[in-house]
């Protein structure tokens, strides 16, 4: 007979009375006098456990079932019956249970008094046993799910971009070098300020982890149309806040034909699609984030969905902030970057809703954005969400072969790198669109979670990387 996964057998549809199988960890246990033992059983299907009765009767109940701790892997075969019990259609009395694997309850880590999420950190490679872990997990899922949903219904391409690439799409310095050059040897052969012969090395050039797929992302957009690419993004940022990793998930869609307003509303629609993906499908694991981590959530959510997202211009955002009588560390000043104290006044406490900044100052962005007429601004957008600050970047591209390469050579980049970039303007040339959203952002956002390194199964962080 088939296993049946926890959460079809708490949803039980079939017969009661009917034989079951069921395999997992035992999350509790209770035994009671009268040779009976209640085992409360996950499989990770869902967040429910599934009560499983056993008795004397069982040919190990005494060598085995008594001597049993959480974190033990059996697996049951009995009847699956009706509930007497609150909160819970069925459960199941056992005629068979089958012991994998024991757990010592002397040394597993994961007990049943709460453990701090820092400590939880340190023992990555448990920490999806818990609750909240595994409500983490479920949710992260179902935002991959939904994020494929949204952009393969409105017809767009998923491309993907390389991981490995000799190109700098943000242009910030924060890159990790990919090379087979052994570092020692290098060190040994140079004289002080003389660079090693990239020449020798396995790509014949200089190459590292990309910052972001979206450079090669418009080649695809300029021929195919519509495209996103959902991969790994890497920053070697030394930047040790509740919001950064070295090593994170990005989602970048890249549309020809498109200025930066379809843009904001792509980006717009995606987010609200996000949402309600989350509410509809993960409602008992979304009940345990209001719960148990932030009881504000569902509202938060529901307030992302029905409400229009505030637009305002960098100008303009900058004017409010000057207004404010809030007390700022940095004083916001029209060409300075926007901090994450301002974002969150906008978001947080200004609209209390999610805040769309575009036409930022030319200077504070990457050289790629479409120049606006004004001649001091770009057509950039950030969408800022409460509680997280920027969760999306974007902009229009600029899409004139002279502004570009004039840009490009204004910022003392090497142009002859860019040079399959600039053929995008060279050849049948598009106006496009696209923007980038941190995907652990994202998984912020629904769950109510407030560190980024326990949203993300094995998180990579300064002088972090032990699993
Ligand atoms: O704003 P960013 O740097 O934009 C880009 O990389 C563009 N190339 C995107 C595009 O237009 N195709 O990054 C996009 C988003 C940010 O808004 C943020 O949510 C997330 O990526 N992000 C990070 N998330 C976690 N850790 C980090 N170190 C992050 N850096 C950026
Ligand atoms: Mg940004």
């Amino acid at each position: 007979m088939k296993r049946t996964m926890i959460k079809e057998a708490r949803n039980w549809q079939g017969a009661f009375g009917s034989d079951i199988i069921i395999n997992g960890w035992i999350r509790t246990k209770r035994d009671s006098k009268g040779g009976f033992s209640f085992l409360e059983i996950n499989d990770g299907s869902c967040f429910g456990n599934i009560q499983v009765v056993a008795d004397n009767k069982l040919e190990n109940y005494e060598t085995e079932i008594l001597k049993l701790f959480p974190g033990a892997s059996v697996r049951v075969e009995g009847k699956i019956v009706e509930s007497q019990g609150k909160g819970q259609k069925a459960e199941i009395l056992a005629q068979k249970i089958k012991v994998f694997g024991t757990c010592d309850v002397n040394t597993y880590p994961i007990q049943k008094q709460k453990i701090s999420f820092e400590t939880l950190r340190e023992i990555a490679h448990l920490r999806p046993r818990t609750n909240t872990f595994g409500a983490m997990a479920r949710v992260r899922n179902e935002l991959i799910r939904a994020t494929h949903e949204f952009f393969q219904t409105r017809g767009f391409l998923n491309v993907h971009t390389p991981i490995i690439t000799g190109s700098d799409c943000e242009g910030a310095g924060q890159m990790f070098q990919v090379t087979t050059l052994d570092p020692l040897k290098i060190a040994k052969h140079l004289k002080p300020n003389e660079v090693p012969d990239y020449k020798e090395d396995f790509f014949g050039k200089k190459t590292h982890l990309t910052v972001s797929g979206q450079l090669e992302g418009e080649t695809y957009a300029c021929a195919l149309g519509n495209i996103y690419t959902f991969g790994p993004t890497f920053r070697a940022e030394n930047s040790n806040t509740t919001r950064h990793l070295a090593e994170f998930w990005m989602i970048e869609p890249e549309m020809a034909f498109a200025d930066i307003l379809d843009d904001m509303e792509l980006a717009e629609s995606y987010l609200k699609h996000l949402c309600s993906s989350v509410i509809k499908n993960c409602s008992e694991d979304m009940a345990f984030f209001q719960e148990r981590i932030d009881k504000d959530i569902l509202v938060t959510l529901q307030n992302i969905i029905e409400n229009d997202f505030v637009r305002i211009t960098y100008t303009e955002a900058v004017e409010i902030l000057q207004k404010s009588d809030k007390k700022f560390d940095f004083t916001p000043q029209w060409g300075s970057d926007l901090q994450t104290e301002h974002e969150r006044y906008l978001t947080e406490e200004k609209f209390k809703k999610p805040v769309i900044i575009y036409n930022y100052p030319k200077a504070i962005k990457s050289f790629y954005m479409k120049q606006n007429d004004d001649g001091k601004t770009v057509a950039a957008m950030d969408v800022l969400v409460p509680k997280i600050g920027e969760i999306i970047g974007g902009s229009q591209r600029e899409d004139d072969l002279e502004k570009i390469s004039q840009r490009i050579t204004e910022l003392g980049m090497d142009i002859k790198d860019y040079w399959w970039y600039l053929d995008l303007r060279k050849y049948g040339t598009v106006p496009h669109a696209g923007f980038g959203l941190g995907f652990e952002r994202a998984v912020l956002l629904c769950t109510g979670m407030t560190n980024i390194r326990d949203v993300i199964p094995f998180p990579r962080t300064p002088r972090n990387a032990e699993f």
